[in-house]
Parts: structure tokens; C-alpha cells; sequence
């Protein structure tokens, strides 16, 4: 949400910011800017829409200089505009700031500010910060001028200054909103995320809240708001260029579908031991499990896919580790008053781990002494560093705004996490553990199985490309992948409207709904109760719905119940989420591709929701 590059080094620096901003992009691209030192004093171009216009903008500018911030916009406050995109400058036009967050008393500190003489321009709670800053460096040098700027700001903020009266440094600082350092020879970054640098360098140094950073090309001074100086050491992080890149796929989305066997894979890889004996954590989360107690119950918080994955997760550690589970949207567990204690553990899932639904809910739990124990993909997130402890996905950087590979990954965590619960609780008879066990090493093959129904998934997108209207439905373990398939249709195809249900749900209301060729997408694999799933699609074919059945290899009998078939690989039950997500997520892909949407930026959302 919102996407932050700042850059000292070396010309070209508007190519740099412009590469930086283009891998930001899925985190808004509404409208985009960026502010230079050109020798002359600070030149800013901004334009609407999608990078490629500020890239066409500034195309044939001679000049260029050693430092610069750039921003691609989600808007929050103040609709898309030029005026409204960032960067946003003070009165003099000598300072430029680039903001991601929300500064929620804006309102109050732009009537003080406007009092005191400043010239609004934009509707932005953003343009504040660059008056606050403008007016106390009348008093005080910029670092402490900036310093006292940020101490006024209630709300989350990434926040980036550059200015005029000190060509040689950037300012940047963070509070609940996601910012890192990245540092190079002779260049430094500040950036929203790690792959924005990726192409300079992978040393970052991960800031924390309320910390303010000083960076020059030869490095970062970090202090605290109060002014304490802070020594932090960089990491070296593990991902490359190419995992940032689309490789020869059209879009960010069908390569992610794709890596999916790899992220399985790499997500197991030394937890789960070749002969399937055995599981292993890092010392960390090995120390938190070995501390959950007898009575222990878990709540689960979780956003968007993430929530579909905590699910799923519910079924399986219920009926395996015998653990009791309850699942709560994130936005709405920091809202209720929850009832937690020392026995409850809260398992935060998130991709980014900068979810700030997700990121509050976490905080909430720590405050009633509940444990925070993490599946997090970004190492060095807000989350993955105030969880207890966390599970790592292994699934390398997820560009796509619908999330695919993170999805597959969550539930292979938690795969993980309920065969050590089941085993440390001895929920289970040695030979069945062994059983999953296997089952579970299997899953990056039968995942890599799965990816062959793209073939017949292809035509049968043609099929249903020009409808309008699709349901999901699903039971049990398959009861969560019919909300994931819905909600990755309506999320890249916006003129397409798709629910998931709990199929057994339709006869109490939404199948009132059903007309003639209405398409319903129904998970019809192995499972207890399939027969019901297939009472449950001919009571929809009886009102005339066109049934796309998703059933297990080898199931003869499915054929006559189904308008279209896609079958895929026989599994465990509880895998079968993992693997039918992969058939799912590319339907949504094939139809958005059919009715030409912006698949990898749909309108209207962002990747990284670090606002409420
Ligand atoms: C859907 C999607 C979102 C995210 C949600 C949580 O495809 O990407 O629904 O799953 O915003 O994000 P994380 O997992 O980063 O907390």
C-alpha cells in the first residue's frame, strides 16, 4: 500500500527511483511522482495512472542528479490526482516528502499549520508533514526539525524526506508502516520493500518503529525519536533478482501459480526429514511449541487469503492435534474485545507481515498476555519480529496482488504445524502420523500435478468468460477454497461477481439466486461426506446452474453430475485444499486473461494492506 523509494549515490538517479518504483508497483499504482536534486533546486514531476505515464513524463530531461525520492500512490486521503500524488513539498518548495501511511490527526495539525500562514496545495493528510517539518526547521537543523515533526504525527507512517538545504542526506523513519534500508557501494536506498533494491543490493537493515535514520551514500545513522543513538547490524537477505522478475511469464500471477511446487518444497525443505520420521524447527519456534501447554487453545488471525489458509487450518488441527481452534478475521479480532490468556497462542498468518489489521491483532494479543507465534513470508517484517516466534513460508518475493504461492505455502506451514502438535500431543497412532507425513512430502509433486489442468482449464475459461455471476461452494476442508476461488476471480476480474458458500449453506438462501447457466464452481474431491457435495450439485442443476466440478483422479462416477470436469490428483483430504487452490487460482487467472484485466494491478486494491 503505497510504495516508498528514496536514493543517494550516483547518477542516473531517475532511472534509479524509476526501476524501483516499477518493482513497488503492486503496491499502488494510482498515481506516481518523484522529487530530484538537479543542482538547480528540487524538481518534482508527478503524473496519474500507472508508472509508465511519470516514466513518459520524464523522458529527453537532460539533467539528473546523486539523490532522489519517489512514491506510486494507493490513495487514502484525497482521490487520484496530480495534485494529490506524492511527493508533496513545504511552502518554499525546498523539501519534498514521500509518505506511506495514514496520519490521522492531519486535520487538526493543517488547521495550526494554516493559521500559522502555510499554503495547502492537496487534499492529502501527507502534505502536513512537509509544512510541520518546513516550519520547525525555521528553529532548528533538518534532522531535528524532521524529528520534531514525526513526534506530532499520530497514525502510521513510512515517511522520506529530502531537501534542499542538505544535498547529502535523506531522512526517512517508520512507525507501523514498513520501511528498510538497503546499502550499497557508495549508494544507499530506503525502500518499502526488499525487492525495490534487489537489482543494487541485498544488504538491508530492517528499521523499527519509531526509529529515524540519517543516510548518506557512506551509510545510516539510526536514532530513536527521543534521540537515542542506535546501533543495529544489516542482513544479508536470501532472495534474488529473479525471483523478483516475471521470467518469460505474462504476468507476475502465472508465474507465482506456478512456483508453487518449489515454495511447497522449500517451505518443508529441513523441517520435514527425507523418511518422513521426523519434523524440525529453528531453535526459536522449536523453543515456543515446546512451551504450549496442555490446555493450550489457539486463535488464529488472518486477512484475505491468509484467513482462507487459517481455515483450513482450523479444520486440520482440530481433528489431528486435537487442539481448539477459533478463526478470526484480523479487523474484526482487534475490534471485539477477544477473550484471551496465557493459554491461548495467537497465530498470526500474513504473507508480507506488514498487514496492519493483522500487526494490531498481534499487539492486542501480547497486551492480555496471549503468545504470538507467526507463518509469515517476509523475514524482517513488522510481524515476523514481534511474533514469539515464527514459521517461516519459504515462498520467495510475491509480486501478484492475488496472492498464490503465499496461499499454498500457509497451508503447508500449517500442514507442518499440526503434524508436530499431533505428534507432541500424541493425538495420533504412530503409523496414521506416519501416514501424513508422507502425505505431506508428497505435496510439492501433487502440486506440481495439479499445474498440468491449466490444458483443459484453458477451454473451459472460454466457456464461462462471458459470465457474470459465479459461485463457489465447497464442504469441510474445501468449505475455505471455495471462499480463496471466489475471492481470486472477483479480485483481478472487477466486472465479475464470484461468492464462495459452504454448499451445504445454499438451500438457506443463496440458491434462490440460481438461473439458467448460472455457472457454480463446486470442490467435489475425496472426502466423508462427497455424496452430499453431489446432492449438493444436483440441487443446483435441478434449478438449471451449470455445474465446473473439481473432483479427485479417477472418479468415474463424477462425470454425470458435471456440466465441465477438472480433476486432479487423489489426496488426503486435508490436502486436497493445497492442491485444488492450484485449479482455482487458474480459472480466475484464464477468465481475467479472456476479459482483458490488469491481472497482476487490478483497480482499486494494492499488495501489503498497511492501512486500517
Ligand atoms: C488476496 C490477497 C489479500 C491478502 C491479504 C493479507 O489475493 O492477496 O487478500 O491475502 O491482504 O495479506 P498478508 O498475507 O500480507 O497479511
Amino acid at each position: 500500500m503505497c510504495g516508498i523509494i528514496g536514493y543517494i549515490g550516483k547518477p542516473p538517479v531517475i532511472e534509479t527511483i524509476l526501476d524501483g518504483l516499477a518493482r513497488l508497483e503492486y503496491r499502488g499504482y494510482d498515481s506516481s511522482g518523484l522529487a530530484v536534486l538537479n543542482g538547480q533546486g528540487l524538481y518534482v514531476c508527478k503524473r496519474v495512472g500507472k508508472l509508465q505515464g511519470l516514466r513518459e513524463a520524464l523522458k529527453g530531461h537532460a539533467f539528473d542528479g546523486h539523490i532522489a525520492v519517489g512514491h506510486n500512490r494507493w490513495a487514502t486521503h484525497g482521490s487520484p490526482s496530480e495534485i494529490n500524488a506524492h511527493p508533496h513539498t513545504d511552502c518554499s518548495g525546498s523539501l519534498a516528502i514521500v509518505h506511506n501511511g495514514i496520519v490521522e490527526n492531519y486535520a487538526e495539525l493543517k488547521a495550526r499549520l494554516q493559521a500559522q500562514g502555510h499554503q495547502f496545495r492537496s487534499e492529502t493528510d501527507t502534505e502536513v508533514i512537509a509544512h510541520l517539518v518546513e516550519e520547525q526547521a525555521k528553529r532548528a537543523p533538518l534532522a531535528e526539525a524532521f524529528r520534531s515533526a514525526l513526534k506530532e504525527l499520530r497514525g502510521s507512517y513510512a515517511v522520506v524526506l529530502l531537501s534542499t538545504s542538505e544535498p547529502q542526506h535523506l531522512y526517512g523513519a517508520r512507525s507501523s508502516s514498513p520501511l528498510i534500508v538497503g546499502l550499497g557501494k557508495g549508494e544507499a536506498f530506503f525502500a518499502s520493500d526488499v525487492p525495490a533494491i534487489l537489482a543494487r543490493t541485498r544488504r538491508v537493515i530492517y528499521l523499527n518503529d519509531h526509529e529515524m535514520v540519517e543516510l548518506s551514500s557512506a551509510g545510516a545513522k539510526i536514532t530513536t525519536l527521543d534521540g537515542r543513538a542506535v546501533t543495529r547490524r544489516s542482513s544479508l537477505v536470501s532472495w534474488d533478482l529473479a525471483s523478483a522478475q516475471k521470467e518469460g511469464f505474462a504476468h507476475f500471477m502465472l508465474k507465482e501459480i506456478h512456483e508453487q511446487p518449489a515454495a511447497a518444497e522449500q517451505t518443508l525443505f529441513n523441517r520435514l526429514a527425507q523418511d518422513a520420521g521426523q519434523l524440525a524447527f529453528d531453535r526459536r519456534t522449536s523453543g515456543f511449541l515446546s512451551r504450549l501447554g496442555a490446555h493450550e487453545r489457539l486463535v488464529i488471525i488472518a486477512c484475505g487469503t491468509a484467513y482462507h489458509a487459517g481455515l483450513v487450518g482450523e479444520y486440520m488441527l482440530e481433528e489431528f492435534a486435537k487442539i481448539p481452534v477459533v478463526v478470526d478475521l484480523a479487523s474484526e479480532f482487534r475490534y471485539r474485545g477477544p477473550m484471551l490468556d496465557r493459554d491461548t497462542t495467537v497465530l498470526a498468518i500474513t504473507q508480507s507481515g506488514e498487514t496492519a489489521d493483522t500487526l494490531a491483532g498481534i499487539r492486542l494479543a501480547k497486551t492480555q498476555g496471549a503468545k504470538v507465534l507467526a507463518i509469515c513470508n517476509v523475514m524482517g517484517s513488522s510481524i515476523a519480529r514481534e511474533a514469539d516466534a515464527v514459521l517461516y513460508t519459504h515462498a520467495g518475493p510475491e509480486i501478484a496482488v492475488a496472492s498464490t504461492k503465499a496461499y499454498t505455502s500457509q497451508l503447508t506451514a500449517l500442514y507442518l504445524l499440526t503434524l508436530h502438535l499431533a505428534k507432541v500431543r500424541a493425538t495420533l497412532e504412530p503409523a496414521r502420523w506416519q501416514e501424513l507425513a508422507q502425505g505431506l512430502q508428497r505435496l510439492p509433486t501433487l502440486l506440481q500435478r495439479a499445474l498440468a489442468t491449466e490444458r483443459p482449464i484453458k477451454a473451459i475459461a472460454r466457456r464461462y468468460a462471458a459470465a457474470r455471476d459465479f459461485y463457489y461452494l465447497g464442504r469441510r476442508y474445501n468449505f475455505p477454497s471455495a471462499l480463496e476461488g471466489a475471492l481470486k476471480l472477483k479480485e483481478i476480474c472487477p466486472r465479475i461477481h464470484a461468492e464462495g458458500y459452504a454448499a451445504g449453506e445454499m438451500k438457506h438462501g443463496p440458491i434462490s439466486l440460481i438461473r439458467k447457466g448460472w455457472p457454480v464452481v463446486f470442490i467435489a474431491t475425496d472426502s466423508p461426506i462427497y455424496e452430499k457435495v453431489i446432492s449438493n450439485v444436483e440441487e443446483i442443476r435441478a434449478r438449471k446452474g451449470e455445474c465446473l466440478v473439481i473432483a479427485s483422479e479417477g472418479n468415474k462416477a463424477v462425470a454425470r453430475h458435471a456440466e465441465a470436469l477438472i480433476t486432479v490428483p487423489k489426496t488426503e483430504e486435508l490436502f486436497s485444499p493445497a492442491v485444488v487452490a492450484v485449479p482455482l487460482q487458474l480459472l480466475a487467472y484464464h477468465i481475467a486473461r479472456l476479459n482483458k484485466c490488469d491481472i497482476d494491478q487490478p483497480p482499486n486494491l494494492a499488495k501489503s494492506v498497511t492501512v486500517e
